[in-house]
Order: structure tokens, then sequence, then C-alpha cells
């Protein structure tokens, strides 16, 4: 045999890929228990770094710089959970491809049988699962576990999917599978494992493995409630079959939130000094800022303005509101001349403020950069 082929490393079997933002103390006995685990199995780890501040990054590389069946995707100027592990399994050649955490609460020891699974042609994906029998989940907060059963729930009800914890983030399918959908996969958010699950449709033959959801290692999580809000309105627009844009049902329910803030100042205000039109427009103003700063928070976090560019944002907000209301009264009232049904009229004059103020919002406000 030539030197070249005895220098031949084993091309890996199944990729394991980890995304990881913080985890720079997780890393080394994360690999420890993976070599365990996976003993008699070609494998490899694929890194998904979002540039960690800890030097999660660096950390990677020390071990991989020893240990040619780890690697490390340094990804910049970009986050998120779900985007982390498509790149990931995108840069692996391997049959087979895993996503696991990085800090240690998914269960690596069912890896081998979840494998098992898929190189018997059983199945295409083995979706690690904490809600079935066998599996638990009781190594999460109690708050943490109403949210995330809440989730199942509300999954269940309004996406039709054949997963028992489509929350979970532990799984491992055939590439070619996954190299068919990845390019009508959704890089936003956690919930990586329902959108390949609900973008594959019936055809993916997916299969289930309990395992036991642990405490996590070293660091913290990075679930928070902005996540939580992205995922309910992704199943708010899974309702309407994709036909409203997640962004504009929360710039929907934002400015359904306005109006009782409106309604409420107006009624203080009265109570404490009866004149209409001034108690209408601090109401009015009112609610302008509510709406302005939880858009800022929720609708379009993801461009949140800060400082300067916030109070620049705040006025042009102002006047793009002022006119939707001003266009709103004109047509309403024009409507109601020509078909004179009040609520139709009002109903339709507010549907265009809110298209209005959406449009331009999306537009001047909240710019994409
Ligand atoms: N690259 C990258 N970029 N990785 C990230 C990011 C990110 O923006 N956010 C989180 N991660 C990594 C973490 O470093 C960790 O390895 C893994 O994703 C899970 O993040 P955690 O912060 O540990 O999340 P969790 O434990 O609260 O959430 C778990 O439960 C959720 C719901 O039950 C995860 O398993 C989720 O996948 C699951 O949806
Ligand atoms: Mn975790």
């Amino acid at each position: 045999m030539s030197g070249t082929d005895q220098n031949k490393p084993a091309t890996a079997q199944l990729s394991v890929v980890v995304p990881t933002f913080k985890e720079r103390g997780n890393v080394a006995e994360l690999v420890r228990r993976l070599d365990a685990a996976l003993a008699g199995i070609a494998w490899e780890a694929i890194f998904v770094d979002d540039n960690s501040p800890d030097g999660t990054a660096a950390a990677v590389k020390e071990i991989a710089a020893q240990d040619p069946r780890v690697r490390c995707l340094r990804r910049v100027g970009r986050r998120g959970l779900a985007g982390a592990c498509i790149e990931g399994i995108l840069s692996s050649a391997a049959p087979y491809v895993a996503v696991i955490d990085a800090d240690l609460q998914h269960d690596e020891k069912v890896l081998p049988a979840m494998l098992a699974r898929l190189t018997g042609g059983q199945a295409d994906l083995v979706a690690a699962t904490r809600y079935v029998a066998g599996g638990s989940a009781a190594s999460f907060s109690e708050g943490r576990g109403a949210i995330s059963r809440l989730a199942t729930k509300m999954t269940h009800r309004m996406v039709g999917t054949p997963l028992s914890d489509p929350m979970s983030g532990f799984f491992m399918m055939r590439r070619d599978r996954f190299d068919e959908i990845a390019p009508r996969l959704s890089p936003a958010g956690f919930k990586i494992l329902l959108d390949i699950a609900a973008t594959a449709g019936p055809s993916l033959r997916i299969a289930e493995q309990a395992y036991s959801f642990g405490e996590r290692h070293a660091g913290e999580s990075k679930f928070n409630i902005q996540i939580g809000v992205e995922f309910l309105g992704l199943l708010l627009a899974k309702m309407t079959g994709d036909f409203l844009d997640p962004r504009f049902i929360f710039f929907a329910i934002v400015g359904s939130i306005g109006l009782v803030v409106h309604l409420a100042v107006l009624f203080g205000g009265l109570m404490v000094h009866e004149n209409f039109r001034a108690a209408q427009i601090i109401a009015t103003f009112a609610a302008m800022t509510s709406n302005f700063l939880l858009n800022n928070e929720l609708t379009y976090r993801d461009r949140r303005l800060k400082g300067w560019s916030m109070l620049r944002g705040f006025v042009l907000f102002c006047l793009v509101c002022s006119v939707g209301v001003m266009a709103n009264v004109d047509l309403a009232s024009w409507l109601y001349v020509e078909r004179s049904t009040w609520w139709l009229a009002g109903a339709v004059g507010a549907v265009m403020s809110v298209l209005w103020n959406y449009a331009m919002s999306t537009l001047f406000v909240w710019r994409a950069r």
C-alpha cells in the first residue's frame, strides 16, 4: 500500500452539527462524550459558532488542531440557531447528519440507536423526543417546561405534524433529504426541526427516539421572550397558510394593543378633565408611543433602533401614522356616503391604515440594513 493511502483518513458516515453561542466551557466535554458514545462509528463534529465573544470558536479550533474529526465554522455578522444548523449541515458530505446542542442537555448516548434506524432504512429522520414513554424533560424549570408544553400543544393544533416534541433541537437525518429542502428553510429562530418536518411534508418518514433532557453543563441558555414571540408569529403565519407574513401579524397585534392603550388613556383623561379634544390628543400620542416601542422591541427586533436613530424613527413613525389616520378618515367617510354602512366603512378605513402604516414603517422607519 502506498504512503498516501495509509494517510487517507476515513470519511465520515455521520456529521454531528453543533450550533454554539457562548459555549466555551462545554465544547471539550461534548467532544469527549461524542468520542465515547460513537465508538466504532466514523463520525465528525462540525461546530457552527456565531463569533461568540467568549472565544468558543478558538476553543473548538484548539481541539480541531489535535483531532481531525472536529472542525469549526465561524460565522461573522450573523446570529441564529436555525441558520447555524442549516449551514453546518450544508457543509457536510456524510450520508447522515445529526444536530445536537453544545450544552450537554441532549443525551449523546442515544445517537447510535438513531443512526441504526436510518441505516436500517426505517426512516429518513429520527427526532429525539422528551414527550414519549422513556423520555423526560424533568430538568426544565417550571416556567420553561410550561412554555415548552404550551408551544407543543399549539403546534399540534395549528400545524399538522407527526412530531411529539416539535420544539426539539435534537435529531438525525439523511443528508440527501436535507439537501432537497434546504433552500426552502427559514434561518430565523429556534424551530429548525419543525421547519424541516413541515417543509418536507408527508414524504419524509419520521421516527422518534426517547431521551431525557438533562441539565445544562456550563454557561447560560440563549432562549428569550423574543424567540417565543417569533415562534408564535410563525404558527400564526402557518395558520393563514403562509398568506400573512409573521412580521405583519405582529404589527397588527401591536396595533390592537395600541387601540386598547388609546381607549384606556382616553377614558382616564376624561375622568380627570372633561375636555374630549385634549384627552383624544394625549390618547393618540400614548398609543403611537406604545406602538412604536412595541414594534421596535418585537416586530422589528432584528432591525431595532437605538439612541438617536430611535428618536428619528419615532418622529418618522408618528408622521407615517398621522398620514395613515387622515387617509383612513377620508376613505371611511367617502365609503360611508357611498354605501352608508357604518361598520363596513369603519373597518375598511382601519384595515387600510394598518396596511399603510405597515408598508411605510417597513420601508422608511425600520429599513432593512
Ligand atoms: N450558532 C448559534 N447561534 N448557536 C446558538 C444560537 C445562535 O444564535 N442561539 C443558541 N445557540 C446554541 C447554543 O449555544 C446551544 O448549543 C444550542 O443552540 C441551544 O441553545 P440553548 O440556549 O441551550 O437553548 P435551550 O436549552 O434554552 O433550548 C433548548 O430547548 C428548546 C425548546 O425546548 C434547545 O434544544 C432548543 O433547540 C429547543 O428549541
Ligand atoms: Mn440548552
